[in-house]
């Protein structure tokens, strides 16, 4: 696709109801790299016209939209096999990917805005997403387990001739991905960079069965708690060292009726509030679907899942107002790979919103942070309860309406 062409499609793109700001942007050099270099390998002819494609990672549906801008797609070619049409058409719907479900409203909020109806199908990873899939577009994760857990999927459900280019930023990069990327391809062949970003083109599937390696699960003697995750979620199977310090104060913590585990990765402060707590009813919710898999999973593992809720959502989005007595917070402090204080800030704005009067909030942040001014303008009262070299733990009381 021309250039100007993506770079006027990208510069329509948001990312609402993501948090967005001056400095974070919807796209980046990783995305055009992707659908330039797929869009070279189908004039090439390396890639069939008529390829079924899957994403995984589009942070705001820039590569969902700029691969149906790059190739349109056959509506009648659904099935696995058929051939499409038009060449440089995707055969069938472009399925996609994204462990947010902010992510995934925003593709569709995208979607709308630069008047694309259809042509995208939204799947959790495994084989609704890539049965048949012979060309896979990946924004690689962070994380090493992250990765483990998609290579295995394509592995096991695309098509065996499956094409997969996972691109990032080289500063974000490492030899591991290489690494994993080799355990379950036979060739892995690293482009050349564009732009800070690069490629790392992965064919030759190797066969995979047996049993998927996540969700991983391991005992936490410690906590005498058993923690599941899968390859996403935040800490994978261990215990943050936020967390533990927040846990130190679990005996102060007061018991609630409905208690809320907000941003709850793996479920840990769930779980264990929960078995402190056997009266209270506890909704742990992330807006990561691992996180969610990840916490039911723990919930399910420790015998609690009659008294944990998993919800995955926005910042509380659904819960009703004034409806839960206490919320646990350890709040996120990256959006994306960026360093930024709003989407803990966001989290706070939420409690206040769902936290009944009288409420509380209990939160554990770095202490660098400060995030005291925003507890105090947004929930109410906010007394310190603990402080180490690093973190800083608080509790905040819903102030009644009026107060
Ligand atoms: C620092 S981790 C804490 C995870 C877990 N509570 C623990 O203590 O191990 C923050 C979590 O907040 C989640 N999160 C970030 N923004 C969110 C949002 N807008 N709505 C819901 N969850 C969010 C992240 O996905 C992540 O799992």
């Amino acid at each position: 696709m021309a250039d100007n062409n993506l770079d006027s499609l990208f510069s329509r793109l948001g990312r609402f109801p993501d948090v967005e700001a001056a400095n974070l942007q919807a796209w980046d050099a990783t995305d055009k790299l992707l659908l330039d270099t797929a869009a070279d390998l189908l004039a090439a002819g390396s890639l069939h016209p008529g390829s079924r494609l899957a994403i995984v990672g589009d942070r705001y549906g820039a590569l969902t939209l700029g691969a149906l801008a790059l190739g349109g797609f056959n509506p009648d070619a659904g099935s696995p096999g058929t051939t499409s049409a038009a060449a440089g058409s995707w055969n069938g719907p472009v399925r996609v990917h994204q462990d947010l479900i902010t992510g995934e409203r925003a593709l569709r909020h995208n979607a709308g805005k630069v008047g694309t109806t259809g042509g995208f199908e939204q799947h959790p990873l495994g084989a609704g997403l890539l049965a048949g899939a012979n060309v896979v577009l990946l924004q690689l994760p962070k994380s090493l387990a992250e990765l483990e857990e998609i290579a295995d999927a394509v592995a096991r459900h695309a098509a065996p001739d499956v094409v997969l280019l996972a691109g990032g930023r080289v500063k974000h990069m490492s030899l591991g991905m290489n690494a994993v990327l080799e355990r379950y391809f036979s060739a892995v062949q690293p482009q050349l960079a564009r732009q800070k970003s690069r490629i790392l083109l992965a064919r030759g599937a190797r066969p995979v069965d047996g049993i998927p390696p996540f969700p991983a699960s391991g005992f936490n003697s410690e906590l005498g708690l058993t923690v599941c995750a899968r390859g996403a979620v935040f800490a994978g199977t261990g215990l943050d060292i936020g967390t533990r310090f927040l846990l130190e104060f679990l005996p102060r913590i007061p018991a609630a009726r409905h208690a809320v585990d907000l941003g709850c990765g793996t479920g840990i402060l769930a779980a264990t509030y929960a078995r402190a707590n056997p009266g209270s009813r506890v909704t742990a919710t992330d807006q990561s679907a691992a996180a969610v898999d990840s916490a039911r999973a723990t919930a399910e593992a420790n015998g609690l899942a009659d008294q944990i809720t998993v919800l995955q959502d926005d910042a509380m989005g659904t819960l009703p107002p004034g409806s839960a007595g206490l919320i646990l917070l350890n709040p996120p402090f990256h959006v994306g790979a960026a360093v930024h204080a709003g989407a803990g800030i966001k989290l706070i704005e939420a409690a206040g919103r769902v936290l009944a009067p009288g409420g509380e909030l209990w939160t554990v942040f770095n202490s660098h942070l400060h995030y005291q001014p925003a507890l105090q303008r947004l929930i109410g009262p906010t007394r310190e309860v603990g402080r180490n070299p690093k973190f800083t733990v608080t509790a905040s009381t819903r102030k009644s309406p009026g107060v």
